[in-house]
């Protein structure tokens, strides 16, 4: 069996973080979200994985390389432009060829791992097993419709959708997919829509098996999903300070300080994650926080928040609260007359002031 992780896209809900990088490189808890897909598949058990990427090919292949760090065999294959998901399956036969496969959307996490989800594929052999969730916005997802458990229709975005049941970024198919996509035409969004292909089978009457998911998952494509994933995760964690604390800090309750980080005269009250090589001084990091490595932080205060590499975020009089930060990124009060904001943001950025 192979895996097929589709990480091309815009991530135009993002912006202006996406402007410069790939969503799935997106750190949650620290760790980008793309990584998280590929320890998914490689702990069910399989090895080769076929990852799609797009314009931020540069981007995704420095990150992962040849996937030997996380102990599977990574091939590229180039979308050159985001024509949909059932297009990805069409660009990639040679990577597929006749084999079973896992396609996995880069954006997407999964809590409880997917082995028994492999495993019932494997034991069952549908032509195609998709997962389920109940959701409270189907219209935002591809929908289901199901009859006595039997997935008799299936909708991409629907106006009025036929159920709560939101098509989750992962799903199982053998090689009658290839067909499939061959077979329907573009969307009104002019993509090839993987939910299609599947309608098709269940059109030509193949398998096609709903797997509800009770457990949490989440298509971290806005920034407030990408804050409750992060908050998710970091609740996973336990408390592990391999960096420097002087007397004057506290830190408790679930708070992962990585080698290399300072702290001084601060308290870092968890669930938080602070990276290697950033600095916490005379500051508060709160709860559901990650502070990704070279940040500094000084006089200042954050919660439930995700700060990227080498930030700098200094005298800030109000605590900042529910903010993705982008790398490289400055806030820090101006002891200047007279008293203004001096902003340099880019397309598509937000700020919320007191
Ligand atoms: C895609 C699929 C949709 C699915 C969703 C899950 O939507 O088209 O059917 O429910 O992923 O994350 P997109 O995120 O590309 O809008």
């Amino acid at each position: 069996m192979k895996a097929l992780i589709l990480s091309g896209g815009r991530g135009t809900r993002l912006r202006p973080i996406t402007h410069t990088g790939a969503k799935q490189l997106i750190p949650v808890a620290n760790k980008p979200i793309l990584f998280y897909a590929i320890e998914a598949i490689r702990d069910a058990g399989i090895k080769d994985i076929g990852i799609v990427v797009g314009d931020t090919a540069q981007e995704v292949k420095e990150a992962v390389s040849d996937g030997s760090g996380f102990g599977v065999k990574v091939t590229y294959i180039q979308q050159d432009e985001p024509l949909g998901l059932a297009h990805a399956v069409l660009i990639s036969r040679d990577f597929l060829k006749d084999d079973e496969f896992v396609m996995y959307l880069g954006d997407n996490i999964i809590k409880s791992g997917i082995i028994n989800l492999v495993e019932q594929f494997r034991k069952e052999s549908p032509n195609s097993q998709i997962l389920l969730a109940h959701v409270k916005n189907p219209n935002q997802f591809g929908v289901a419709q199901l009859v006595d458990s039997r997935v008799v229709r299936l909708e991409e975005k629907p106006a009025t959708p036929p159920s709560d049941l939101a098509l989750v970024g992962v799903y199982m198919f053998d090689k009658n997919i290839h067909t499939a996509v061959r077979s329907i035409k573009p969307s009104n969004r002019g993509e090839l829509e993987i939910t299609d292909a599947i309608q098709w089978l269940i059109d030509n009457n193949l398998k096609v098996l709903p797997h509800i998911v009770t457990g949490w998952w989440k298509d971290t494509g806005k920034v407030e999903d990408l804050l409750e994933a992060n908050r998710m995760m970091l609740d996973t964690y336990e408390t592990d300070i391999k960096g420097d604390i002087d007397e004057h800090s506290k830190a408790d309750f679930k708070v992962v300080i990585e080698k290399g980080a300072v702290i001084k005269h601060s308290t870092i009250r968890g669930p938080a994650v602070i990276g290697s090589g950033a600095r916490i001084i005379n500051s508060y990091i709160g709860p559901f926080t990650s502070i990704s490595s070279g940040t500094q932080v000084i006089n200042s205060e954050i919660e439930h928040s995700i700060i990227l590499e080498d930030c700098l975020i200094e005298d800030v009089g109000v605590k900042i609260e529910d903010s993705l930060v982008g790398r490289n990124a400055e806030v820090k009060k101006l002891n200047e007359k007279p008293k203004v904001y001096r902003l340099l943001l880019g397309d598509n950025s937000k700020v919320g002031l007191p």
